[in-house]
């Protein structure tokens, strides 16, 4: 698991081959088994495989570079969230439950041998009118899937790329590095505290 989170990288190019409805549903599968808050699961998915609509997307989304051979549409359910009391101007978790279940179909289709690249940038109201979406359903990720083409980048990132300690700090802001006594030292409380407690 560990060295797929790693490996993975976006796929921007993709072959033509079709993408299987049994591989598609377990992405899917990856998605309802992601976390979401308060579980309210208020997002649909929305596969297309036809290449026609593939075709009549494209120009409202710009962030779609290739020709993936199959997308997936993470939208929301208005109704739903109306019945969740879900209140958006002030309830960032909406958003977030996007992302978590973006990054367990990213990482289940890596799994399963395809690439994958989101894309935010489109048109909202473009692909919504397109897909005969109703009032009720707000397009907000397109995914898209299929077979890379060429083989896909397993190089490392590059050296250039924000390391982890340009990211991170410890504790405190400003700190680093975790202090490694103190961390060494509460392993070993720890550790002597589960023995009292299995011992008593
Ligand atoms: C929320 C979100 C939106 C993104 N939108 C686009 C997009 O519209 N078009 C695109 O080509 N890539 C998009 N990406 C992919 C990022 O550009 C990519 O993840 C980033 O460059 C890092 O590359 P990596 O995922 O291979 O590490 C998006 C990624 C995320 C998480």
């Amino acid at each position: 698991m560990l060295d797929a989170i790693r490996r993975r990288r976006v796929t921007r190019s993709f072959t033509a081959e079709p993408v299987s409805a049994d591989v598609l549903r377990e992405i899917l599968r990856a998605a309802r088994c992601a976390s979401s808050a308060g579980n309210r699961r208020i997002h649909r998915f929305l596969v297309i495989r036809d290449a026609a609509t593939v075709k009549r997307l494209k120009p409202f989304a710009p962030g779609m570079l290739g020709w993936p051979p199959a997308l997936i549409v993470v939208s929301t359910d208005l109704e739903q969230a109306r019945k969740a009391n879900v209140q958006f101007e002030r309830d960032m978790n909406s958003w977030i439950d996007v992302g978590t279940a973006l990054m367990s179909m990213m990482l289940a289709a890596q799994a399963l041998g395809l690439g994958s690249c989101p894309a935010t940038s489109f048109s909202q109201a473009a692909v919504a009118r397109l897909l005969d979406f109703p009032p009720t359903l707000l397009p907000e990720l397109i995914l898209q899937l299929g077979h890379p083409l060429g083989q896909p980048s397993r190089s490392p990132r590059r050296a250039s790329a924000l390391r982890l300690e340009d990211l991170t700090d410890w504790e405190r802001l400003g700190q680093r590095e975790p202090e490694p006594d103190a961390t060494a030292s509460s392993t070993r409380a720890e550790a002597s505290e589960s023995t009292i407690q299995s011992t008593r």
